[in-house]
């Protein structure tokens, strides 16, 4: 008989004990406790017509399996790994008939935006209708014609935040599969399968990781017939996750809760003193009670996440600003223990994004360290201008 899921002791853990105590491997005597890095392609084969692992891409290593336990669990479904988390993206988007319909968000993840245009211009791959997420009416016109409804919620880099439940109302008229991003969120804050999505795609490059050494990816989903066709994808593809990167997102993956707590509380303490500052234009960080994502996201999730984006009068300043840290990182990635920072809208497809626009991943330095190196920033950037 098929074990419920809701019998297994990890049901019975929170969050922080699943965290470190799943994704352990083999539980006999004298076995490591952590599952080690086993760097093979090929293993000996089973007797013939019995089964067992033989090959690498399509049969897995002990990592990925110990990797995909955890990441299953904390979003309520079933893991598949990915190299990163474009191939992840890639193998949702491959799961789609020719020429299917996809709806996409206006501000998401750039590499999501150049896959889709790629598709687009190849033959029609499938045909994309960009919709502004927070227009509610936009996308009530546009999800019921849709094979996928793409979310990214908080967006990358407006932090913009939709209403996932209302979204998968919305497409069920016409059984469109929703799909959601949920790396800026991660599991810990956002459970988009229990809203009714079908797909859940991260980059565990990120957050998840949390150190910045990786590049990995995961889609988890309910349904074991799209679990069945990622896995096949996986293998025929072969954008396999590596041994080393399995395990460190494994060991990373152990402190996400308390990496997480700490920089949430300190990106929302910097939001609001961002918000006060002579030189910010306007914060955006869904956890200040006048961001217009607010309500939204204190309704869906369970803390507002470790990004803040603010913006500055022009790029020059915002530049100036990224140039003249010290504790902050400048650099494009996000979710590590360090913090960083970028102006996003001097990359490609980010034209929707205010010139002045800096995004900040907060990690997990003292919050008065991060405090004065910005407010020296801004500082310094506000003298260069003369202003
Ligand atoms: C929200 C989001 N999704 C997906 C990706 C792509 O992930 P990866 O770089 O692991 O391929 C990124 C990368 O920045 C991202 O920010």
């Amino acid at each position: 008989m098929q074990e419920d899921v809701g019998e297994t002791p990890a049901a019975r853990w929170r969050v922080e004990t699943r965290l470190t105590v799943l994704g352990r491997g083999d539980h006999r005597p004298g076995q490591p406790l952590n599952v080690p890095i086993v760097p093979a392609s090929n293993f000996w084969a089973a007797a013939s017509g019995q089964a067992g692992r033989e090959y690498a891409r399509g049969d897995g290593t002990p990592g990925w399996e110990a990797l995909e336990e955890l990441l299953g669990d904390l979003e309520g479904g079933r893991a598949v790994c990915f190299s990163s988390g474009m191939a992840a993206i890639a193998a949702v988007l491959e799961l789609l008939p020719a020429g299917a319909r996809v709806v996409a968000p206006r501000d998401s993840y750039t590499g999501l935006r150049s896959l889709l245009a790629d598709g687009a211009a190849a033959g029609g791959r499938w045909r994309v209708r960009i919709v502004d997420m927070t227009d509610g009416e936009a996308l009530a016109a546009a999800a019921p014609d849709a094979d996928l409804v793409w979310l990214e919620t908080p967006s990358n880099p407006l932090l913009e935040v939709v209403d996932i439940a209302e979204v998968v109302r919305v497409a069920a008229a016409t059984g469109a599969l929703v799909a959601v991003d949920n790396t800026f969120a991660t599991p810990l804050l956002q459970s988009p399968l229990e809203l009714g999505a079908d797909v859940v795609v991260h980059s565990a490059t990120k957050f998840i990781g949390g150190h910045s050494d990786l590049l990995l990816g995961a889609v988890v989903t309910r349904d074991a017939r799209d679990h069945a066709r990622l896995v096949r994808r996986r293998e025929v593809a072969g954008a396999t996750p590596g041994a080393l990167e399995c395990f460190l997102a494994l060991r990373g993956a152990r402190t996400l809760a308390l990496r997480l707590r700490q920089a949430q509380a300190t990106a929302g303490e910097l939001a609001r003193r961002l918000q006060t500052h002579p030189a910010v234009e306007r914060v955006r960080y869904p956890g200040l009670p006048d961001d217009p994502n607010h309500a939204r996201a204190a309704a869906q999730m369970a803390g507002f996440g470790a990004v803040v984006s603010f913006e500055l009068i022009d790029a020059a300043s915002a530049d100036a600003v990224a140039a003249a840290v010290e504790v902050i990182a400048p650099t494009t990635s996000l979710g590590g223990v360090e913090s960083t920072i970028e102006r996003r809208a001097r990359l490609e497809g980010q034209e929707h994004v205010p010139a002045g626009l800096l995004r900040l991943s907060v990690g997990c330095e003292h919050v008065e360290d991060l405090w004065t190196d910005l407010a020296a920033a801004l500082e310094a950037a506000r003298s260069a201008a003369g202003r």
